[in-house]
Parts: C-alpha cells; structure tokens; sequence
C-alpha cells in the first residue's frame, strides 16, 4: 500500500521520500506508480505534464535518513507490533519535533505505538483502503494522545489528497475492519460449513448486495494473512468469541494460499 500512498501524496502536490528496508521494493512501488500513471496518460485522464511532474515529485530514499526532512511520515510496514514499535522509536530519534508519524496500520492499537515515541500527541493513525489510488475513504484514527491540532491537521491533509476523511476512536479494527472482517469470515464459514460454493457465494453479496466484489474474491485481494491477522486482533482485543477466525481460513494460511499475491485462495490467479 506503500506505494499507492506515496502516489496520491504526489498527485497532490506534496514532495515524497519512498523507503523500504529492501530497495527492490522501493523501486518496484515506484515502476508500479509509474505504470499506472502512463495508464491514466494513456485514457486521457491525466496529461503528460502533469505526469512528469507527480514523477519528479516521488523520490528514493536510500536511507531512513529521509525522515530527518519530513513533516509527515505514514509508516506501511508489515503488521507485526513489534516490528512497528522498532520503526516508531527509530522515526521519533531522526524526525524534527514537528513531524507528524502516521500509521496505516488497519488494526493494531494506535495509542501501544504511541508508547515508544517521545511524541504521542504527535501519533495518528491513517488508514487508506485499499486500492489506494482509487478509494475515496482514510479513517483517521485517534490514539488516547493525539491533541486536536494534529487530529486536525492530518483531517485537512487528507482532504486535500482528495479523499475523505473519517474521525475513529482507538479500538481494535477501528471501523472498517471490525464491520469487514467479521462478514468476510463468516463468507468463510458459510464455505466451511458448505451452504454453497466460492462462486455462489460471491454471487449473492455481488447481485444481493450490490458489493463491487465479493467477500470471497476481497478476502484474495486483501490477502488471507492479513484477514486472519485482523480477526485475531478482533478475537483478542475484544475477548469475544463471535470473533473467531473460521478454523478454513487458518488452514488455507498454513499453506501458503494467501490469494492474489500468491496465485491462490479461495480462487486461483495467474502470477
Ligand atoms: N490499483 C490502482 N488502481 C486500480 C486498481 C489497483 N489495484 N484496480 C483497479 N484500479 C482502477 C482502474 O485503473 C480503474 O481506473 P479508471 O476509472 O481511472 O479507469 C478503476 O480502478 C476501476 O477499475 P476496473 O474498471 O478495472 O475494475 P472495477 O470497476 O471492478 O473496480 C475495484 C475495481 C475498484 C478494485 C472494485 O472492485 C472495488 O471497489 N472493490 C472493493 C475494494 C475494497 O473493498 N477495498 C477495501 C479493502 S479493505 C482495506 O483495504 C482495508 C484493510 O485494512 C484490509
């Protein structure tokens, strides 16, 4: 998602430093931006100017470094506590004491981030929906610390990267994931159980529900790690049984089949 943040922060006018652990990643977020761009140049909606400059805006960041000149970092790493905590606690030693450090993490507890920095007040959490480009909705989540000015703040960024903002509590899933989640297990279990098959379950909640894709085909394009990842967030922060992970999607985790990203989940993709 890294990468489609940067995009929209470009697209916006904003100057953007990408940074990965591995580098490959960096420049395959920026070849993917890249592409997608030239698509956009490609139907009209976007001129060849304006292409140029939202690429002359992204730049590579060799080192951590970078965040030394940054007035908002929004850390996209991958879900683990600690490993965020690790890059909060690095991010608060180099940032100026302005800077604003953003999480899109999509439940972990913004105010347990907070915790490592000298700078909770300054913690928020950005969540962008995936596709990032094209999804209009962050929810903007407060941690216990966060002080209005900068709740502020990230609300008017935000607005101005053309999305809208919505404010959030700090609590497990926050909105969107303690909604999604949940219905996308349960299209788990009702496969589990055999109400009905992968395609017929996604049918009804496509021709039922009007829903752009079904659970099923979301839960792939989320990546069923992360979907298991957040119903045990759910299941643990809450204590509650109604949210346990289906055992189909644990096993499905177990080998491997993670959906898009590794040509198979529920249903099976060309890598
Ligand atoms: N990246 C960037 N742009 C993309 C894209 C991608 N992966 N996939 C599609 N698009 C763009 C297309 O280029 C196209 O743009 P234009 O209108 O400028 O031509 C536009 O989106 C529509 O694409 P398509 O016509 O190819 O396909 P579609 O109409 O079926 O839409 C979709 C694709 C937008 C992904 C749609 O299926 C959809 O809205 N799906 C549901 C997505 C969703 O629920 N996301 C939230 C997931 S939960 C989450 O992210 C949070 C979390 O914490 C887990």
């Amino acid at each position: 998602m890294g990468a489609g943040i940067a995009q929209v922060f470009a697209a916006s006018g904003y100057q953007v430093s990408l940074y990965d652990v591995d580098q490959k990643n960096t420049q395959k977020g920026i070849e993917g931006i890249d592409k997608r761009l030239k698509k956009q140049v490609g139907k009209g909606s976007l001129s060849a100017k304006e292409y140029e400059e939202i690429m002359e805006r992204l730049h590579l960041a060799n080192e951590i470094t970078a965040a030394q000149k940054a007035d908002l970092i929004v850390e996209a790493v991958v879900e683990k506590m600690e490993v965020k905590q690790a890059i909060f606690a690095e991010l608060d030693s180099l940032a100026p004491s302005h800077t604003v450090l953003a999480t899109n993490t999509s439940s972990l507890p913004i105010t347990e981030i907070a915790a490592v920095t000298t700078r909770p007040e300054k913690v928020i959490g950005m969540h962008f929906m995936n596709p990032v480009p094209v999804m209009k909705l962050v929810e903007i989540i407060r941690g216990l610390a966060t002080t209005d000015e900068v709740y502020q703040a990230v609300y008017e960024t935000t607005k101005k990267l053309n999305k809208t903002p919505v404010e959030v509590h700090d609590f497990p899933g926050f909105v969107s994931n303690r909604i999604l989640m949940p219905m996308i297990n349960e299209a788990v279990f009702t496969l589990y159980e055999g109400v009905a098959n992968e395609e017929d379950i996604d049918q009804v909640m496509k021709l039922g529900m009007n829903h752009p894709m079904g659970p099923l085909t979301l839960a792939d394009f989320i990546g069923l790690d992360t979907c298991l990842f957040i119903m045990e967030t759910l299941h643990k922060g809450f204590g509650d049984d109604k949210y346990r992970p289906c055992p189909l999607l644990r096993k499905y985790v177990k080998a491997g089949w993670l959906g898009r990203k590794t040509g198979k989940g529920f249903f099976t993709y060309e890598t």
